[in-house]
This record gives structure tokens, sequence and C-alpha cells, in this order.
């Protein structure tokens, strides 16, 4: 559990990454210092090489070891101290050597030897008995295109060797200890950032069905985290609203179909004990099958509606002429519109033709047909629309009726949804036809928009794609 969390990731990665930094820089640091020191030594070794090369000492080059020390202090100067000097022939047989060598030779090997028969000179580290290490210039003294004799100069490398130790082991004591701070810094600040989550969790954990107004806590809203939150929130409120429409969704349903059982069970319980002539038993039968038939209304809209949002209902689609099926539809409300003088008028914008299902596009104009009919009052009118708007045919259903309350404009949809619930069952409807208009306008690619003004009166437009 430890080491998968990302506090540890975090901190892990941050070490490795500093780990690596560190020890790049450290080695680009010990090769700079390296190679600075071993030019240095190796610029004052040739300088003394040359000096010893140089026609003005070539009578004392084969000196004895005193003397050639003597004449080498005089002519070069200090610099000389500590340096071994020695002076072979061109087979590199050795000739002369300064005092300090005791009775050791510089190394001089096969591959020197062509090198400066080739009339370069080459620096090389070499061990020396006992056991230190000594870099030498091998400088060859030509005369006519032709080696003469070879000039070593070298110098121990006591110094630089102990530089060098020490940068290391300064490198080798920081770097873990730096690598210890960074973990504990890096451990800290990871768990600093993550705090809000942590925060998270502890507010999601009581988060369940049953509270879903429970909100995450924001701490700071413009940082990843926060944005997180954020989202998280609007998802909540979401889910919310979905889980509050289901659970109105079954108490509607339950409450749509008891009233009219309990009608029916009144009126056969009546029947069966009061009725004394079939006329009686006949006007409560007529009653009776109009619950019915309400009852089977409300189960086949749901079956419909439900088969509609599952993507499940079989549309028989046809190329449609929107003026025509609109025409037909005035029509057929024209007597009812009469008798409560209402006027309905429709504007068309000439044949316009969708892919549809004939009966299912009257279904969605009937519905608005129907609530428009119901809501508006005696003496309203009732405006019918047809328009072109580039790929869509724009249907809209205008009427001068009360409107619909701002409050109630989202929910208008929602199955069973009615803004006066109290309303009087004869001219009230179930509250589904307006669920069923979307959901059939969003099987034929289109979509319902409602717009109300304040001032009274609906307009529903319905949109659905057109073709050639
Ligand atoms: N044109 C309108 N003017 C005013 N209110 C409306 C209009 N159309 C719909 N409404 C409101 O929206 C509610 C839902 O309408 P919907 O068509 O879904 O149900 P209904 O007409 O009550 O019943 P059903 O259509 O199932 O017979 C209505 O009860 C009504 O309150
Ligand atoms: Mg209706």
């Amino acid at each position: 559990m430890f080491f998968k969390s990302i506090r540890f990731s975090l901190t892990l990665w941050y070490l490795v990454t500093s780990a690596v930094i560190l020890l790049l820089f450290s080695t680009f640091l010990y090769l700079t210092i390296s190679s600075r020191l071993f030019a240095e030594i190796d610029k004052e070794l040739l300088a003394i090489a040359e000096a010893v090369a140089s026609p003005t000492l070539e009578p004392f080059r084969k000196s004895a070891p005193s003397v050639l020390d003597q004449v080498l202090e005089d002519f070069i100067g200090p610099k000389i101290a500590g340096k071994f000097v020695q002076i072979s022939d061109a087979e590199g047989r050795v000739f002369s050597r300064s005092k300090n060598l005791q009775q050791f030779n510089l190394p001089l090997d096969k591959p020197t030897l062509m090198i400066a028969g080739m009339g370069k000179s080459t620096f090389q580290t070499r061990k020396m008995p006992p056991s230190y290490r000594v870099r030498t210039v091998v400088l060859p003294v030509m005369v006519d295109g032709r080696l003469e004799q070879i000039v070593q100069v070298g110098a121990p490398l006591t110094k630089v060797t102990e530089t060098l130790d020490k940068i290391l082991l300064v490198l080798a004591v920081s770097i873990p200890s730096s690598l210890l701070l960074l973990w504990c810094g890096g451990w800290f600040l990871a768990g600093r950032a993550l705090k809000p989550v942590a925060l998270i969790t502890r507010s999601a954990q009581k988060i369940s069905a049953e509270n879903l107004s429970h909100r995450l806590e924001v701490v700071n809203p413009n940082d990843e985290i926060g944005r997180l939150a954020e989202t998280f929130n609007h998802t909540l409120g979401r889910l919310e609203n979905a889980f509050d429409r289901t659970r109105r969704f079954s108490t509607d349903v339950s409450h749509e179909l008891r009233t009219p059982l309990t009608i029916l069970r009144g009126e056969v319980e009546v029947g069966l004990r009061w009725c004394g002539n079939p006329d009686e038993f006949k006007k409560i039968l007529k009653s009776n099958l109009e619950e019915i038939n309400r009852m089977s209304d409300i189960i086949a809209h749901l079956l419909e509606l439900s088969r509609a949002e599952e993507g499940e209902l079989t549309l028989d689609l046809k190329r449609v002429d929107l003026q025509a099926l609109l025409q037909d539809l005035v029509r057929q409300t024209g007597l009812p519109a009469e008798e409560r003088h209402i006027a309905i008028a429709m504007t068309g914008s000439g044949p316009l033709h969708v892919s549809g299902d004939p009966l299912r596009l009257k279904q969605i104009f009937l519905n608005l047909l129907d609530n428009a009919l119901k809501f508006t009052p005696t003496g309203g009118e009732i405006r019918l629309l047809l328009e072109h708007e580039r790929e869509w045919a724009k249907i809209s259903v205008i009427d001068s009726g009360p409107g619909i309350p701002e409050d109630d404009l989202p929910y208008i949809f929602d199955r069973f949804y009615r803004v006066d619930k109290a309303r009087n069952r004869k001219d009230g409807g179930s509250g589904l036809g307006l669920s069923l208009v979307k959901s059939l306008s969003e099987a034929h690619g289109g979509r319902v928009e409602l717009q109300c003004s304040p001032a009274g009166g609906c307009a529903f437009t319905v949109y659905l794609p057109t073709i050639p």
C-alpha cells in the first residue's frame, strides 16, 4: 500500500531525477577539474622538455647526473624541482638522467619510440616503483629529420591524485546526504500537494445514493484538484437530479395508476351492492371502460417512451412532406378549436421534405396541438409555423395561453410532469405528451425547444433534419 501510494512514487521520481542530475553534474565537474590539472602539468613538462632539448643545452645532455642537475637548475630555475629528467639515444638507451631518479629509469616502450621516431611527442601516465604514478612527456630531438635523442621529463602525480581524491570524497559524502535531504523535502512537498486529495477522499466517503446532496469541499477552485472536485460536484448534481427524477417517476406511475384503480373498485363495489337494473350496470361498465382505457393509454405511452429512449422504437421511415402533413392536422383540429372559438392559422414555407414515420410525426404535432388547445382559453389563437432554416425544418406551435412558469421549464419534458398537479382529471392529461414529443423528435434525429414569454403564450419548436 505504502509503496503503491502516489506520494511514494512522486517522491521516488523526484529523487531519481535529482540523483541523475547530481551524478551527471559531479561527473562533469570531476572530469573538468582532472583534465585542467593534467593540462597544467603537461604544459609545464613540455616547457621543461623543450628547454632540455634546446641546442643551448646540447653539450650538457651527456653529463653526469650531478652536473646535469646543476645545469638544469641554472638554466630552467625553480620549476625543475621535483621533476625527473632522462635522456636516451635513438634506440632508447639511457645515457643521462637527473639524480632524483636514483637507480630507476623512466619507462620508454617500443610504440613510444616509434612515435618519437616520427618526430612526435607523447604524454603518458605510468607507474613507477615503489608505487606512485608519474606523468611524463617524451620529446624527440631531431637533427636533419632524423631522431637523434629522446628527452623525457616526468613529474609525480601525488598532488593531482590527492586533489582528485579529495574531490571524490567530498562528492561521495555530499551526494548521498543531498539525496537524503531531497527525499525528505520531496516527501514533505508531495504530502502537501496531495493533502486536498485526502480531504476529497474523506468527503467522498460520506456520499451514497441516499445522500447525493453532499458535495466535495473545494479548497482552491483554480488548481487541478480543485477543478477535479468541481467537476465531480457537477456530476453529483446531475446524478442527484437523475435519482430525483427516477424517484418522482415511480411515485407518479403508482399514483397515476392507483387513482383509476380506486375509481374502478369503488364503482364495481357500488354496482355489485346496489345496482338493480341493467341500465345502471351499463352506466357503471361504461365508466369502468373509460378508466381502463385511461390506464391502457398510460401504459401504452410509457412503453413507447421506454422504447424510444432505449432506441428500440421501430420507425417506418418514408419521405414525408411536412406542409401536407401539418395541413392535414390543422384540418383535424379545426372542429374542436371552433367549438371553443379558438382560431388556428398555419403559415407554410411550401413543400418541405423530411425522412420520418408519418404516424409518429403526426403523434408529435398532435400532442403539441392538443396541449395548445387544452391550455388556450376560449377566444384565443394558435399559430402553426413551418420554416426552412439551413438543413433543418423548423415547426413551431405558438399559442396565446397562460404560458409555463419559469420554475417548471427544466422539468416540462419529464414524464408525468404537470404544472398544475391538482388539475381536474377530466381536462388534465397524464403528463406524458411532451416527453413523448421529445423522444420521438430525437428518434427522428431532431430536437424540441420551448420558449415562453412572461406575458403568457408558449412556443414549442420542433427541429427535424430535411432531405432534398
Ligand atoms: N401550450 C401549453 N401552455 C401551457 N402549459 C402547457 C402547454 N403545453 C404543456 N403545458 C404544461 O406542461 C405539462 C405537460 O404537458 P404534457 O403534454 O406532457 O402533459 P399533459 O398534456 O398534461 O398530458 P397528456 O399530454 O399526457 O395528455 C402540462 O400538464 C401543462 O401544465
Ligand atoms: Mg399533452
